[in-house]
């Protein structure tokens, strides 16, 4: 694709923008010497520095996310067809959605999705994080992802939903399509298979809500249903939509989380002891894990009228590519921006969650579980090391990032 005219430009040999394996020292040389490209590859704008990725999230009337879930590769035309059938294009939870119907649902999922819904949860992390890390403990090694990181953000967000142990399964395997369709980079014929998941799923969670409707229950669906009755403007196809987006969001940027932040902790040894001997380290070490390591390095929007993003003109309807993963190591912001501190006053400023109207409203949620995961790994396997001569290996997508797999030993 070709850039407009003028505006800096980065072919797919210089830029490939699915490969996640180490993208940080070509975003500082962006940062540094084109804070703001076109990318032939994506036909996206990149932008990379902190003040401007920051001041796109916080302009939803110039820069809408209606495009933050869309296909990066065209879909095939009979895996397109199918779910249109199915109104599955174009649907979105929240965070693909605009005001004012964006402010009327994120207002009641916020009730729903309250601390206290959140404060339940937390024993039933813990029992978890123990019951998993029990059954290795005496292994003297262990592939977290496999072992923990992956079943585990799935298991809350299940209690979550109210998803019954049987379903566990296969709803899981159909969640994970919609990774693989809005960011990878799938055959015709994968998109097909991975189409009829995502409406298998789509079926059960319009299932889930007619059910409740009959016989409430106590879990997000169910508040979302009482809310509903108690006169709160939301309809059973939006709570459906919320239910929909709830377990993709909530559960492979978690994975995320939990595996880049103890791959990094056990990186930085002195990192790893400080937060042994010091528990209470572990809340900033958390925020330095989202800042220097984030579990989505980049995150979409539109620009829906000409603007100027750090000098450079970007026209009205162009799509921009927004790198968290570079502003958050932004020297401009971030004192030595590419070394990991745990003890960093403010790495909380990191952009991961995103920023402004669309902030992660499961942020909390998150980081409840990667607390207790940390609490309970330091205090079980203090000794714990990263095995050696490892080559980590990272899924090709644009956006979610970090090992596929991750060994350790003690
Ligand atoms: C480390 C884990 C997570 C990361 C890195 C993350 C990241 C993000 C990002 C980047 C956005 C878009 C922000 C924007 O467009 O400005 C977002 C939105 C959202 N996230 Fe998360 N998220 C995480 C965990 C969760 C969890 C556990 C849940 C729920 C259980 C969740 C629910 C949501 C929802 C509902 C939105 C849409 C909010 C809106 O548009 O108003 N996220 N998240």
């Amino acid at each position: 694709m070709q850039a407009p005219s003028g505006c800096p430009f980065m072919n797919k040999e210089e830029f490939n923008p699915f490969d996640l394996s180490n993208p940080f020292p070509q975003y500082k040389e962006f940062r540094e010497e084109k804070p703001v490209f076109f990318s032939g590859e994506l036909g996206y704008y990149v932008v990379s520095r902190y003040e401007d990725v920051k001041a796109v999230f916080s302009n939803w009337k110039t820069y809408t996310s209606q495009n933050a879930q869309s296909p990066f590769k065209p879909i095939s035309p009979v895996a397109k067809a199918l779910m249109e059938e199915q109104g599955l294009v174009g649907l979105s939870g929240l965070s693909g959605r605009i005001p004012p119907d964006h402010t009327r649902i994120r207002r009641i999922v916020s009730m729903a999705f309250s601390l206290k819904r959140i404060k339940k949860l937390e024993p039933k992390i813990r029992d978890l994080a123990i019951e998993m890390i029990t059954k290795f403990k005496d292994d003297g090694e262990a592939e977290i992802v496999k072992q923990l990181a992956y079943d585990l953000p799935a298991l809350v967000i299940f209690m979550l939903l109210g998803v019954p142990e049987n379903d566990v399964q296969k709803v899981k395997s159909w969640a994970e399509s919609r990774l693989l369709m809005t960011w990878g980079n799938l055959s015709d014929e994968d998109q097909l298979i991975h189409a009829q998941n995502m409406i298998n799923y789509w079926n059960y969670c319009q299932e889930m809500v007619a059910l409740r409707k009959v016989n409430p229950t106590d879990d997000l669906p169910g508040d979302l249903i009482r809310l509903q009755e108690e006169g709160h403007e939301i309809t059973d196809h939006e709570i459906a939509t919320i239910c929909y987006s709830q377990l993709f969001a909530g559960h492979e940027t978690t994975t995320t989380l939990i595996t880049n932040g103890t791959r990094e902790l056990l990186a930085h040894p002195e990192s790893w002891k400080a937060i042994c001997e010091h528990p209470e380290l572990i809340p900033n070490a958390i925020e330095e894990v989202l800042r220097y390591s984030p579990s989505i390095v980049s995150w979409r929007r539109r620009a829906l009228e000409d603007s100027v993003i750090g000098g450079v003109e970007i026209p009205a309807n162009s799509n921009l590519l927004l790198l968290m993963g570079s502003a958050n190591r932004d020297e401009s912001n971030f004192d030595d921006g590419e070394q990991f501190d745990i003890q960093r006053e403010n790495s909380k400023d990191h952009l991961s969650f995103g920023y402004g109207i669309h902030f992660c409203l499961g942020s909390p949620l998150a980081k409840l579980e990667f607390k207790t995961v940390l609490e309970e790994l330091t205090r079980l396997v203090p000794t714990m090391k990263l095995k050696e001569n490892q080559e980590f290996k990272f899924a090709e997508n644009t956006s979610f990032r970090a090992p596929t797999a991750l060994e350790v030993k003690w």
